[in-house]
């Protein structure tokens, strides 16, 4: 099985985190997004244990909320001891509600607005990273009038091709984000920074991408970065205390794809942070990461009902479901590939291929392409695996279809971690 938390149990159904998904199914209906709280807890950890074994002390991963965002998640990483990454104050209000630090935050994006540095500085953000002067400019003169110091990390674009979807690259010197290293705008926002009286600048961020499985790329990026951090020192004096390297490891989403050893890639990032540091005659700072994907991804899977199947013959096989683009927009936008497997039968032979399309009326409106299952019957249920990351959190309500209910389960137990929405959370906002 693609993860450990997915089984076959004796009736041949799908089971997850030890649960039979056709009764969570016929329990809450579909569609459905399960998540494995023991899963996210584990991925966590091993996050934790390996950068206090491999980077210098105080270095904390931070859970790039935007993959999954909802009151429960927060709750999770207050209880595990990590820092969060938010980008928008929808994440900051929802963080903040339930109690998290927000002195743990980090607040990213490119562009915030006013009324968000004060939204973020009202909820004691703890640090804001910033790509931009202006941005740079208001934080300052926002942060004087409430009399208070803002400490800030300054993106940086380290001019990394992480071979990976461009739509998910962010490190290139044409991006969108960072401030670019190559073309010296890095020094000269540095410059900036340091002149103003209410930031305290306490270290540079890069993030280079999503869905990399190689450790190289993270090492060239740290590499430049080491040398940045080098000739800050050595050219304003600046001494960097935070060293943020971007979250980005990859996930398996198919059998194909290969095995991740997280800790192990951990390990040799740290070690290569160790001898450049030595090697550029500066001390190392606290080095975080921002995982998203690989905390949550294979936390998730989704559950939908098969509806409508259509053979056009010597053309393909559509089955149908009651989900698609507006749970899970991924394969829409990046052709991004799912495991998935009909839950009743997991026994039967895999001898039907067919493209299931989701129910929204738009033909782009693919879930997946090209996909072997026995020939499913109307009413069974259809999974797709790894769904914890960028599917509830990427949801919409095209045409008006109110978002599925997150059920969690720990322990061997379910709960209603978020609900679905009825048509009056859409409809009763119209006036
Ligand atoms: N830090 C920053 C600044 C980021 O922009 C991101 C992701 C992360 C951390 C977390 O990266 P992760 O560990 O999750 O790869 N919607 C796309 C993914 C977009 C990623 C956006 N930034 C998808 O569904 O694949």
């Amino acid at each position: 099985m693609i993860c450990d938390n997915i089984s076959v149990n004796q009736k041949g159904r799908l089971a997850f985190a030890g649960l039979d998904t056709v009764d969570l199914a016929k329990k809450y209906g579909t569609p459905l997004y399960l998540m494995d709280e023991d899963k996210i807890r584990e991925n966590i950890r091993t996050y934790k244990t390996a950068m206090a074994e491999y980077f210098p002390q105080g270095s904390v991963p931070e859970f790039a909320s935007k993959a999954f965002s909802c009151k429960q998640i927060y709750r999770i990483a207050k209880e595990e001891g990590i820092n969060i990454d938010v980008v928008s104050c929808g994440e900051i209000y929802t963080a903040s509600s339930v109690g998290f630090p927000m002195e743990n935050s980090f607040f990213h994006g490119n562009n915030k607005s006013d009324s968000d540095i004060e939204f973020a500085m009202d909820n004691n953000v703890g640090h804001f990273v910033c790509d931009s002067l202006d941005e740079l400019g208001a934080i300052n003169s926002i942060a004087k009038q409430k009399g208070k110091i803002q400490k800030v990390l300054l993106r940086l674009t380290p001019g990394i091709d992480p071979h990976t979807h461009k739509k998910i690259a962010t490190g290139s010197v044409d991006s969108k984000f960072g401030f670019a290293i190559e073309t010296g705008d890095a020094t000269d926002a540095l410059k900036n920074v340091l002149d103003m009286t209410n930031i305290s600048l306490l270290g540079f961020h890069c993030h280079i991408g999503s869905q990399i499985f190689d450790a190289h790329p993270f090492m060239q990026a740290a590499e430049i970065m080491l040398d940045f951090v080098a000739a800050a020192k050595k050219e304003f004096g600046f001494d960097c205390q935070l060293l943020n390297i971007g979250g980005g490891f990859g996930v398996r989403y198919l059998e194909s794809d290969p095995v991740i050893d997280y800790k192990e890639m951990i390990s040799r990032i740290g070690e290569f942070l160790n001898k450049h540091a030595e090697k550029k005659g500066i001390s190392l700072p606290k080095i975080l990461m921002e995982p998203g994907r690989s905390i949550v991804a294979n936390a998730g899977m989704t559950l939908y009902t098969v509806g409508s199947i259509k053979e056009i013959k010597g053309y393909k096989n559509y089955v149908s479901v009651d989900g698609g683009m507006a749970d899970n927009p991924r394969y829409t936008l990046y052709e991004a590939p799912y495991t998935v497997a009909l839950a009743n039968r997991m026994n039967d032979k895999k001898d039907f291929i067919a493209t299931v399309a989701g129910r929204c009326c738009e033909s782009g409106d693919i879930l997946q392409e090209n996909v072997a299952m026995p020939k499913p019957c109307r009413n069974e249920i259809l999974a797709f695996c790894t769904t914890g990351a960028y599917n509830y959190s990427m949801a919409s309500n095209y045409n008006r279809l109110p978002k599925p209910p997150v059920v969690m389960i720990k322990d061997g137990t379910d709960y209603l971690a978020v609900k679905g929405q009825t048509f009056d959370d859409i409809a009763g906002l119209d006036v």
